[in-house]
Parts: structure tokens; sequence; C-alpha cells
């Protein structure tokens, strides 16, 4: 398993390129599976998540190729097997997104439930609960999701009891193709949310309502393919601009909306960061020292749980101190332990984490345990002093593109150890 190793507290300068968000990617690519023709995607991200799609979708019969511009295509006209295996939903939960669209197209699926994860419970009920509003005979056999409809799947009002965003991805696809209306209501807001319902009007779907809370879909005989673009990765951008924060350089991100990082720019300008925006791009810096400010997440447009993580991390160098609220994942604090052994002083107490900002963190082994958790040890190992390796990187491959060498071009001392086969062998790491 690969290691990153980061000699901290250089100061990060410079500009970043954002690249397209893995979860506006995701939808977008299970959206291929309404098409009657082929999807050509710009802007797909190269990250573990999304190969783990493009295979989802190959094993189902699907042509995927990628261009030399680095552009997607997908034509699943030749996909004949409605199905997701539990090998590939294992490893990402986000292969649920194409339970709505086989439904809609084969009339039958057969998808696999996710299971546990590191970050929550995180159940499929209220997707299951609308297919089956819109018509849809669920059962659960042998760990599989198996749906099937008589005819069409039938439009219909769903009101979700909880925000949820592929569980709004995965309905309105499925009410893409249904007969008559759908309402989605207290439905998700995200920008990965409006990137979808964008592309799928672009391939002749009739939705309307999406930004807000309630999301409108007359379902329509046929959907075409078309070409779509993936929007920017504010996750990915808020946690560059985060690792300029943290070691007290200036980062600039660029070709994202800074819209989309409201909720983000607002906390960090409040604890004393200057922030400068463009039209698509965002500059923060900060001459002192950050002040302790809290935060609490909330689905868009409060404060993204896909940040909670990092902004800790700019927390625990921060002056004073600052309660971060976790509301959407029950057990989203993994993270806390590792930055403990950098010296961070952090209570938990419930779904609370009380940080007291030190002056400096100190490097040390520590281990990824899930995708935004790895991206707060790496900015608390940028602005340590000394060495830090981070251990299990592969979660940090799930979500962030080119990740080391984005941050060397930014002036972090960081690069990533490969196991040799001789290492592998020595005891130590064979019983890790
Ligand atoms: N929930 C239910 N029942 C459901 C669906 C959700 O109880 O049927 C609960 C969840 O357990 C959670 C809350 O509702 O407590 C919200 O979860 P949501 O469904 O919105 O999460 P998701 O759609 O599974 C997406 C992102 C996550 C991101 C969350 C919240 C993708 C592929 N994943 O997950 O991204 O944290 O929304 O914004 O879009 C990440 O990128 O690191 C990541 C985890």
């Amino acid at each position: 398993m690969d290691s990153i190793i980061i000699q901290g507290g250089r100061p990060l300068s410079g500009t970043v390129e954002v690249s397209g968000a893995k979860n506006a990617a995701l939808p977008l690519l299970a959206a291929g599976i309404l098409a009657d023709g082929p999807m050509i995607y710009h802007r797909i991200p190269h990250l573990r998540d999304i190969t783990t799609m493009m295979t989802l979708l190959a094993n189902q019969g699907a042509d995927v190729s990628m261009d030399d511009k680095g552009r997607v295509r997908v034509d699943t006209s030749t996909s004949h097997l409605p199905e997701a295996p539990y090998e590939l939903v294992k490893t990402m939960r986000a292969s649920a997104l194409v339970l709505g669209p086989l439904l809609a197209r084969f009339g039958h699926a057969r998808v696999s439930l996710p299971g546990g994860c590191a970050i929550g419970a995180r159940p499929m009920d209220m997707h299951l609960k609308g297919l089956e509003a819109m018509g849809a005979e669920i059962r659960v056999e042998q760990g599989y999701v198996v749906a099937k409809t008589k005819g069409k799947l039938q439009g219909a009002r769903i009101v979700f009891g909880t925000v949820t965003v592929t569980g709004t991805e995965n309905l309105m696809m499925a009410a893409a193709l249904a007969d008559g209306e759908t309402i989605l209501e207290n439905a998700a807001r995200e920008p990965e949310v409006v990137n979808l319902a964008d592309s799928l009007r672009q391939m002749g779907a009739d939705i309307k309502g999406d930004g807000s809370g309630c999301i409108c879909i007359r379902g329509v005989d046929r959907l075409n393919g078309a070409e779509v673009s993936v929007i920017a990765d504010r996750i990915e951008a808020a946690t560059y601009l985060a690792a300029g924060l943290i070691t007290g350089g200036e980062v600039t991100v660029k070709h994202v909306d800074p819209g989309m990082l409201d909720a983000f720019l607002a906390r960090v300008a409040e604890a004393g960061a200057s922030v400068e925006t463009g039209e698509s791009w965002v500059r923060c810096s900060a001459s002192e020292r950050l002040q302790g400010v809290n935060i609490r997440t909330s689905p868009h447009p409060g404060f993204p749980t896909d940040l909670q993580a990092q902004f800790m991390a700019l927390m625990c160098i921060a002056s004073g101190s600052s309660v971060i609220s976790e509301t959407i994942f029950e057990n989203r604090f993994m993270h806390v332990q590792e930055l403990r052994r950098m010296g961070a002083n952090i209570v938990l107490n419930g779904n609370a984490a009380v940080v007291d900002g030190i002056e400096t963190l100190s490097g040390a082994p520590v281990m990824a345990t899930d995708l935004r958790a790895s991206a707060s040890l790496v900015l608390a190992g940028l602005a340590a002093t000394g060495e830090t390796t981070i251990s299990r990187v592969y979660h940090i491959d799930r979500g962030y593109e080119r990740i080391e060498e984005k941050l060397r071009a930014l002036g972090a001392s960081i690069e990533r150890i490969t196991p040799t086969p001789e290492l592998l062998r020595s005891p130590s790491l064979a019983t890790s």
C-alpha cells in the first residue's frame, strides 16, 4: 500500500487548476444508461471512483472509451446486463446511482446493497422508497436490491425525510423516463445535482426547480446522447485554498465558480483570511494566524460535510478555540485521533469536536481512514514541523486527482512511496 511522505513547514503559493468534480461526474456517467445514443463527457477527473463507475458500465455491456483529449465516450446501446455486482459496489457506494437509470431503461435491475461505510451507516432506504412510490417492486435478496416494474415507472410526489444527494440524483434520473410528473420535495440543492439536471436537459429531459428544494420532472419517451461537462470540484478547490492558509501562503484556484464555495469562504473570512474572487477563480491568504471559528455541517448551501475534516485541520493551529459540529454523518470524526497524534488539542463530545488551537503541529506517522480525513491529514502534514507519513493513501486517490503533483507545484515537499517487494516481505509491514 502506498504512503505519502511530507516534510512540513513550507508556505504554499501559486495557482492550481481545479479538476472536474468526482461527485458530479459519477451521476453524469450513470445518466449515460438512459441515453439513446453515445454520451461525450468533458472534464472527467482521473480518479479511482471514476474508474470503478466506468468498469461498472462496461460490465453491463456498455462501450466506454477515452479519446486523446481526455474526453470520455460512453455508449450504452450495447448494455444488456442491468446489474451492479457486490465486488464493485463494496469499493464505491455511489455505484448505487445506477439503480434508478437501470430500472427506468430495462424495467428491472439487480444492484448490490453497499454495506457499511467508514463515515456512517448510510442506508439507501429513501432511494428504495422513492422508486417504490414510482411503482417499482423491490425486495432484498442475498445482499442485492432486486427491483422491477410492470411497464414504465410512474410519476409520483416524493418527500425526502432527510436531504439526500445521491437519492435525489437517483430518483431524478428514474423520473426522467417515467410516465407523468414526479415532484421531489426536500430535494438536495448541491451544485452536482444541478449539473446532473443540466445534463439531463441536454439529453432532452424536462426538469425544473433543480437548485431549489423542489424539483419537478416530467417524464419523456426517450433521451438522446449529448456532450456534457462536469463542473469543478468545489471540495478539491477548497482543500487547496486551505493548504495555502494552513501553511501561511497564498493559493489561487482557477476554473471554479466561486459561488459554489460560499459557505467555506465565509468561514475562512470570518477566521481572518483575505478572500479575493474573480469570475472563475478564488485566492486566499492570511497575514496573521487564523482565529478559531465554529462550523456546523449541513446540506447545500450550508457548510459541506466533505470539508469538515479539512476545516478542522485549519482550526488545529488557529488562535482560540472552535466547535465543529457534524450533522450529516454520525461517524465522520475518524481524523480526530490521527490529528491528535500530531499534537492537536481536540475533545470529542457526541457530534461536536472542540478544537483548542495550538501554535504548531508536529509531524508523525498517521493513517488515512476515508477520503476527506486523508485530505485533512495532508493539510496537517504540510503545516507541521518535521516529517509526516500518511499510510493507506488509496483513500485519497478516490477523490483527489494528481494531489502530490499539484501540491509540489505550489512548493510542497511531498512524495509517494510505493513499497518494493522487499519491503512488503519485511516482517513489520507484512503483518500490518
Ligand atoms: N440517508 C438515509 N437514507 C438514504 C440516503 C441517505 O438515511 O436513503 C442519510 C445518510 O446516512 C446521511 C444523510 O442522509 O446521514 C445524507 O446522505 P446523502 O444521501 O446526501 O449522501 P450520499 O448521497 O450518499 C453524497 C456524496 C458524499 C457527501 C454526501 C453529503 C456522492 C457520490 N457522495 O453522498 O461525498 O458527503 O453526499 O454531501 O455524491 C465524499 O465525496 O467524500 C463523500 C462522502
